[in-house]
């Protein structure tokens, strides 16, 4: 009989971060800059925030500056709404693309090291989808760091943290949200180095913890991110919203999935098939390489699919080429040296001299837990739920729609950051405490975790892990129809049961990562199920999500999803308008941001 779980102890801070990335740590420090002293506590799932998976990030974050002689923020914010598919939100686009340039400053003016001209201003190279004079020409609007973007940031908003005395618990999982009368007061956190539980009851609870896409076999995100964070919003009988738009990045590095930047193709890169072809000069004649990504990742796989790709040698998997051959030796040694190290460490090959194989790789979540434009937790599409905030990838906020052009998403995590700071830094002047841990706090995980304790099964962890992310890139990939999401349906409810199959070989909670990993598979079905009960829905192509079936985008479907499931397979879907106030005010320019054509 396993030993009775419970809560071990209690924590009281004002404030509780769930995900110590790059938005979680930027509102962090948003809140203690309004008001210093407040008591925040972070819970990070890995060993240090520093291993957040932001720190991952490589290419850049848009942003143009008021007085650019070239670009204009209206163009910014077009890009954004064409690259979305026309299904984000034009409030948002407006708040995120007009403080862009002061978020880069305030990263500038905290410490970090933005890549620089030779007359000495914040360089900036071209992205997918960032374009002048609303769609002509590439723009270079994508400030950088080199090509490890991310890790400035992080080294930026940690250290500032840690200047404002936020306390972190590191490795440990928030794995209850805890209400009272309808208000989230905290979350029940399991601790892995003492396999203890914690109650931290707070005032404001903001969920920060990125994405979600470890259930496909080629995926750019780091091992902690199994969408452990919308599990939890679906258990509190929450929606989410959007799942069915998963993002592939063209370019991951054939083998383990790794990023191969975009920067790379903004400094030149060109993707060829087998033949030597620059293929994508005949899917977008106007931005070529640097089309929107979810573009260039069904020609990537059009290309494969109609025989102009190849096979690796040792991993066996379909791919192209990247060829940056032909990029000068200084751009290789002093903008884009990292992911050229991956290439040659990960996939034996010297970028300056050889072709670099590269395949789609599953990147990121455009839909997330729904919120307003204040970072409020939505109940429904009207309410939100007290005490309870999300930022950055974790969000649906919307900024991307249905497909987030790349450096949009480090622009979105230190812009909504800091508003959702601003808006619990304002929530805490009079909220009220949250009193004691609710009686049936913590019922729910000690559940899961005394099923996973007494588990008497003989199926094994890793053969379900690997099934999911077989069918999941299969059927709800990159190309997806009715039967083949219908059939990973099916499959997703069979390997649900033979989850309640699987045996820990060791019973003790401290430093085991086996009741994780039987945890983090639970969520990543969870998500999985919902993000196919979506896709099949939604029978229309839109941004990321593409139906074989449906080709077409479709005005019925002008709408976010919202998805409700407590009950494993049992997804109830509600709908979310579309914020169209850039159009419907009609200003300047106004009739860009209808419902557009999109071409590259
Ligand atoms: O390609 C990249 O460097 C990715 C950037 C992004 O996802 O925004």
């Amino acid at each position: 009989m396993a030993k009775k779980l419970q809560i071990d102890s209690v924590l009281r801070p004002e404030v509780l971060v769930i995900g110590a990335g790059g938005a979680g740590l930027r509102c962090a420090a948003e809140i203690c800059e309004r008001r210093p002293g407040t008591s925040v506590v972070a819970v990070t799932k890995v060993h240090s925030p520093q291993k957040s998976h932001t720190s991952t990030a490589q290419g850049g974050m848009a942003a143009v500056a008021p007085n650019d002689p070239v670009d204009k923020i209206i163009y910014h914010m077009f890009d954004t709404w064409k690259g979305s598919d026309c299904s984000s939100d034009q409030n948002i686009i407006k708040k995120v693309c007009e403080s862009a340039w002061e978020q880069v400053l305030w990263l500038e003016r905290h410490g970090m090291h933005f890549s620089r001209t030779e007359e000495g201003r914040i360089a900036k190279r071209p992205f997918g989808g960032h374009m002048l004079n609303f769609g002509e020409v590439k723009a270079f609007r994508a400030c950088y760091e080199a090509d490890r973007t991310g890790k400035g940031i992080m080294d930026t908003v940690w250290a500032e943290s840690l200047k404002h005395g936020v306390s972190f618990l590191n490795q440990s999982v928030a794995t209850e949200l805890l209400f009272r009368n309808g208000r989230c007061i905290g979350a029940v956190v399991f601790m892995e180095q003492n396999g203890k539980f914690v109650a931290v009851l707070a005032k404001a609870t903001i969920m920060a913890t990125g994405g979600k896409t470890r259930m496909y076999q080629v995926s750019s995100n780091c091992r902690q991110n199994t969408g452990d964070g919308l599990a939890l919003i679906l258990q509190a009988g929450l929606p989410v919203m959007d799942l069915e738009a998963v993002q592939f990045h063209p370019t991951g590095i054939v083998g383990p999935g790794i990023l191969a930047s975009e920067a790379l193709r903004g400094e030149g890169a060109i993707l060829r098939n087998k033949d030597g072809e620059p293929f994508m000069e005949r899917y977008a004649p106007t931005a070529k390489d640097l089309a929107p990504r979810d573009l260039v990742s069904r020609c990537v796989m059009t290309e494969i699919r109609e025989g102009r790709g190849c096979i690796h040698p040792d991993h066996k998997l379909p791919h192209v080429w990247l060829d940056l051959r032909h990029i000068p030796e200084h751009v290789h040694k002093t903008r884009i040296q990292e992911v050229c190290g991956f290439f040659c460490k990960f996939a034996g090959v010297q970028p300056q001299f050889e072709l670099c194989p590269v395949t789609p790789t599953a990147h990121y979540q455009m839909g997330g837990a729904p919120t307003n434009e204040f970072g409020e937790v939505q109940k429904d599409a009207r309410q939100i739920v007290p005490g309870l905030y999300a930022c950055g990838e974790f969000a649906a906020v919307s900024l991307h729609g249905h497909n987030r052009l790349g450096t949009n998403s480090l622009l979105e995590l230190i812009t909504m950051g800091k508003v959702v700071g601003e808006k619990v830094a304002a929530y805490l002047h009079d909220a009220q405490d949250p009193g004691d841990v609710p009686q049936d706090g913590g019922q729910h995980v000690f559940g899961q975790f005394s099923r996973y304790l007494e588990s008497q099964g003989k199926e094994r962890y890793a053969e379900i892990r690997d099934a999911l992310r077989v069918f999941m890139t299969e059927k709800v990939g990159v190309f997806r129809n009715e039967k083949g999401l219908a059939e990973a349906i099916e499959e997703l409810k069979e390997l649900k049961e033979r989850t309640a199959r699987m045996r820990l070989s060791s019973k003790s909670l401290v430093m085991n990562q086996e009741p994780l990993q039987f945890w983090e598979l639970n969520h990543l079905l969870d998500v999985s199920m919902v993000i196919a009960y979506c896709a099949l829905a939604r029978k229309e192509s839109r941004g990321a999500h593409y139906r074989e079936d449906y080709p077409e985008r479709s005005p019925e479907f002008q709408y976010h999803t919202l998805a409700y499931m407590t009950d494993y397979g049992k997804v109830t879907l509600g709908r979310r308008t579309v914020d169209m106030s850039i159009f419907e005010a009609r200003g300047e320019h106004y009739e860009k941001f209808d419902v557009i054509e999109r071409k590259y």
